[in-house]
């Protein structure tokens, strides 16, 4: 009987160790890539924000059909695997440079043919034909998005961005679970105004 418990107590310690080991090298990488890379880190939206941002982008997808669904930095596919599984009348794009989110979220999205993952720069993209954006990047990038890349798209496009505002321009709704980190927002070009 005490044996038993040892070789639980073995066990359980063994599990203990992998699983902290496994966060260990995830955590490495999340820091190793945001402390070098020039760009955001691959952290995925999550929590009430993200299923509340796809249960919003859903209701606006649903009775169309034939629009482009963009996700600039689309990381392991958490945005775009779900409504591409929902939606296979729209067609959908995630532009990801970092090595390792875009192999998984190639692998992911595998059997959807409505779903495009691309291995390059969304500055380089032509997104003038994009109906629905999502965006989750630091702030210096959102102001370079905001300069740089809002002026090609179309005006009534529609813009989630988690997290972090483009600076000067006026949100069409904000919705909010509470900080800056549980909030998001969305733009259309042709009702934002500056501030
Ligand atoms: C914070 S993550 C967001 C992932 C996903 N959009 C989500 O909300 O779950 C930002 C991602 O954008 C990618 N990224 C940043 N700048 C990029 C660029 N210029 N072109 C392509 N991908 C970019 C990063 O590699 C990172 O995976």
């Amino acid at each position: 009987m005490s044996l038993w418990i040892i070789y639980i107590a073995l066990l359980l310690a063994a599990v203990g160790t992998l699983i902290v080991i496994i966060l260990g090298i995830i955590g490495t990488y999340l820091i190793i890539v945001g402390r070098f890379m020039r760009y955001s880190p691959p952290v995925p939206s999550s929590g009430k924000v993200k299923n509340k941002m796809l249960q919003d982008a859903a209701e606006y997808l649903s009775n169309k059909s034939g629009l482009e669904i963009v996700d600039l930095g689309s990381g392991w596919g958490t945005l775009l695997l779900p409504l591409a599984r929902q939606f296979p009348h729209h067609r959908f794009v995630g532009y990801e440079l970092s090595f390792l989110p875009y192999y998984v979220s190639k692998f992911r999205t595998r059997h959807l043919t409505n779903l495009q993952i691309v291995r390059q720069d969304f500055y380089e993209a032509n997104l003038a034909s994009a109906d629905l954006l999502f965006c989750f990047l630091l702030p210096d990038e959102m102001r370079k998005c905001g300069d740089n890349l809002l002026p090609s798209l179309k005006s009534e496009a529609l813009i989630y961005v988690n997290r972090f505002v483009f600076p000067n321009i006026k949100p069409d709704r904000t919705v909010s679970f509470g900080s800056e980190y549980e909030t998001f927002y969305v733009y259309r070009l042709d009702r934002t105004g500056h501030e």
